[in-house]
């Protein structure tokens, strides 16, 4: 049932106080360090992906995904990269279980190639090599006590499938489905984590509204709300598949993996710029999160902007599309636990945008800044803004009903040459998990794991290897790609043993060593 105007202006309301109530911090309050321990059975992870790591490009059969042609033809990415080869993974699998079984972490976060398993896209080309391979993968995971976490789709669309126009197609949906109905018959005996999609808003904004990733489709108008739509409806499809048919003999559980940077008001006191701080949380996160975890429908923000917007731009109706009642039943409540990728904060202020031409970003009405005081990273608009990680749980928390959170990415990336000492990711980690901390500890968020990005230096898509976001560092002049563990490796193999940050008392003599 659709939330009452009432509940929906109190909840709103509950949002505004919280930012209050965190904007009010002191500097000393807010960079204050807090010890203690995560729950029992933490989920503590680490992540990857197939495009990034694999290599293999075309091994035993794999059929080319949208971002093998893209790669492969484009001059925009850095030195003109590509994962043709990229950390060998296809090849190395033991060099990977060696690294996991050394970091002691309890799960292992990585997305199957769909081209690999299935060429063409469909299941009449079934590749039974790839199929072994995530076997292997997954036999090897579990020989080793770690949980895979399996993300099914992680942006790299069989090239054929774009060729029936890819994710603008309402035949995606279905065609998602079956892929996935496969994975969960021929892995759900093991997996028990499923991810349908890594970060949709990336895949409708960056893929085909900037274009600036493949399938580089620039609609920035219309195409982002089409293949959102598309998006979720081919979620939800998916984890009623799993749900219906597999959920009661596998007994694992089922999301989706959603982005979202936190939106800080740049004056907590300016009412407006209250309201379109989140107004951006809700067009980033709440675009996906909002049907899902609601009720089934779009955000109010976004189907006012976007409805108002496309009415002064004399359109019979409006750019987002619409759900029908029956499709919003079918899409609420479609993922067990929350999952979330967070990397950065953004000072937001509204603006009023441009008019034409339309698109999702002048439909927003607000502007995003860089936060001041916090130090940059080898990504420029990707600054280390730790306490946003807190505010983001709380709000999540707050507008989606206390569910079960999993941080399913976090990660800072540094020079590609950086190799044993990568300080400023061992800073990163400890500031970054002392707010999850805070925030299930003195908050009460239902955090229930933590997943690192990434398991090594690997492709970084448009960064290509000019970055590494990796807890290893690969040699990737060497054809071995040898593999070596970082600083924050260790940094991060200690809090996974201590659960957390356990407060320490030093007994300390009083005595001089020099003396004994
Ligand atoms: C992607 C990861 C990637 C990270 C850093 C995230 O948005 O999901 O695959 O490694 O960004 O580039």
């Amino acid at each position: 049932m659709d939330q009452c105007l009432h509940c929906r202006g109190l909840q709103r309301l509950c949002r505004f106080l919280l930012l209050q109530k965190f904007s009010s911090q002191s500097n000393f309050d807010r960079k204050m360090y807090h010890y203690g321990t995560f729950p029992e059975g933490f989920s503590w992870g680490i992540s990857s992906s197939a495009y990034q790591i694999e290599g293999g490009w075309n091994a035993d059969g794999k059929g080319p995904s949208i971002w093998d042609t893209f790669t492969q033809t484009t001059n925009t990415i850095p030195d003109n990269a590509n994962g043709n080869v990229a950390c060998d993974s296809y090849n190395r699998l033991n060099e990977d279980l060696y690294m996991l079984r050394a970091l002691r972490v309890k799960s292992y976060r990585f997305s199957l190639s769909w081209s690999r398993i299935f060429p063409d896209g469909t299941r009449k080309s079934l590749n039974q090599k790839g199929v072994d391979y995530y076997n292997r993968l997954i036999d090897g995971l579990i020989a080793h006590n770690i949980e895979p976490m399996v993300t099914l789709y992680h942006w790299d669309l069989p090239e054929a499938l774009q060729k029936v126009n890819g994710w603008e197609s309402a035949e995606m949906i279905d065609i998602f489905n079956d892929y996935c109905d496969f994975c969960f018959a021929t892995f759900g005996d093991r997996v028990k984590f499923w991810i349908t999609i890594n970060q949709p808003q990336t895949i409708a904004w960056s893929g085909y509204g900037l274009g600036n990733m493949p399938p580089n489709v620039k609609d920035p108008g219309y195409g982002p709300y089409i293949v959102a739509h598309n998006l979720i409806k081919a979620h939800a499809k998916a984890y009623h598949t799993y749900d219906d048919k597999y959920r009661q003999s596998q007994g694992g559980l089922i999301s989706i993996a959603l982005n979202a940077d936190w939106a800080e008001p740049k004056d907590v006191s300016v009412r407006r710029e209250v309201v379109a701080a989140d107004r951006a949380m809700q067009f980033q996160l709440g675009w996906f999160a909002h049907p899902i975890f609601k009720n089934g429908d779009y955000p109010d923000a976004l189907k006012w902007q976007v409805g108002n917007k496309s009415e002064i731009q004399g359109l019979p109706q409006s750019r987002l599309p619409s759900f029908t009642e029956e499709e919003k039943n079918f899409i609420k409540g479609t993922a067990d636990v929350f999952c979330v990728n967070h990397y950065t904060t953004k000072i937001v202020s509204h603006v009023t945008a441009r008019l034409s031409p339309a698109s999702y970003e002048y439909d927003w009405d607000f502007k995003e800044e860089e936060e001041n005081d916090s130090p940059t990273t080898a990504i420029p608009n990707q600054k280390v803004v730790a306490w946003g990680l807190r505010r983001l749980l709380n709000w999540i928390k707050e507008e989606y009903g206390d569910p079960e959170i999993y941080i399913t990415e976090n990660g800072v990336a540094t020079e590609a040459q950086t190799t044993w000492d990568d300080s400023a990711r061992v800073f990163f980690y400890k500031a970054y998990i002392d707010e999850a901390l805070k925030a299930y500890k003195v908050d009460g968020v239902t955090v229930k794991g933590y997943t690192a990005t990434s398991l090594m230096d690997s492709f970084e898509w448009l960064n290509g290897y000019n970055v590494g976001f990796g807890l290893h560092h690969v040699d990737f002049s060497n054809p071995n790609r040898s593999r070596t563990p970082k600083y924050s490796a260790h940094f991060y193999y200690n809090i996974i043993k201590d659960n957390g940050f356990p407060l320490r008392v030093e007994i300390c003599s009083h005595s001089s060593p020099n003396l004994q």
